[in-house]
């Protein structure tokens, strides 16, 4: 896995931009996986910028969500859909047709699971897969026990994922309980992964998903395995990481390696 440390969280979220955004340049109908929740606000804003004012062209791009909370409606403020469109899709020029998100209101979520699968095998595979880490580990919803090589499925909420995101809700109890998620298998098809993280609420679940073993207790660690994981952290998410100087080290030497 490649560590990448930057000292400000805007940083980390200007790199993870460029990385998007070469991505696109290279294959302008590329299919990007999206994640939601606060860690991907500022690199969504960048990309909005970089839309706006460089024309990064999303004409051609598909996306595909890594979840969504099961009951919530489109329309929901707390839906991944609503945010999806707030923070990104109505500030850039992608058909509506070429997004896709998880339904949290289909009347049969087995169908729409492995519709889903199918969809992202259809569209040519996820090029790109952007991630954030739960504080107990988890990628999409995959919490803590899940099958390293689970597919879209609906899964519990573990109650550090519930207590975690009271914060976008009234209280604990309107956060819903059940999500539709990506699984561990489905994202580790992706080409490339990009994971980010900041924040020193973060830097125990990075450093167990980095530098711990391989476990299905911390899903993330599942992208030990994959041949082409970034991971993009600001100085806090990174500050319980054994091998940060040797991670800066590589960064350094990088400009002269053969
Ligand atoms: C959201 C998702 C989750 C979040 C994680 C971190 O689509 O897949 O795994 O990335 O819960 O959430 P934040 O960024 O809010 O700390």
């Amino acid at each position: 896995m490649e560590i990448l440390v930057q000292e400000t969280v805007d940083k980390m979220s200007e790199v993870a931009a460029k990385v998007v955004a070469k991505t696109l340049n290279a294959k302008p109908n590329c299919v990007l996986g999206l994640a939601t929740g606060s860690t991907p606000l500022g690199l969504y804003k960048e990309l909005v910028r970089m839309h706006r004012d460089e024309g990064l062209d999303f004409s051609q791009v598909t996306t595909f969500n890594l979840d969504e909370y099961v009951g919530l409606t489109k329309d929901h403020e707390q839906s991944y859909h609503y945010f999806m469109h707030e923070n990104l899709f109505k500030h850039i020029n992608i058909p509506k047709q070429n997004i896709h998100i998880p339904s949290g209101t289909t009347e049969n979520y087995e169908a729409f699971c492995s519709w889903y699968e199918n969809r992202i095998v259809e569209c040519g595979g996820i090029d790109l897969q952007i991630l954030g880490i739960g504080s107990d580990g988890h990628i999409a919803f995959n919490e803590p026990s899940s099958s390293l090589g689970s597919r879209t499925r609906i899964k519990t909420l573990a109650k550090q994922t519930i207590d975690d995101n009271a914060r976008f809700f009234d209280s604990a109890e309107d956060v819903p309980i059940y999500a539709i998620t990506m699984g561990v298998g489905t994202i580790m098809e992706a080409r490339k992964l990009l994971m980010i993280a900041n924040g020193k609420a973060k830097a125990e679940a990075v450093a167990a998903a980095v530098e711990g073993p391989v476990t299905s207790m911390i899903t993330a660690s599942a992208l030990q395995m994959h041949p082409h994981a970034l991971c993009v952290l600001d100085k806090d998410a990174a500050s319980s990481l054994k091998m940060l100087d040797y991670y800066d080290w590589i960064q350094a030497k990088m400009v002269d390696a053969p």
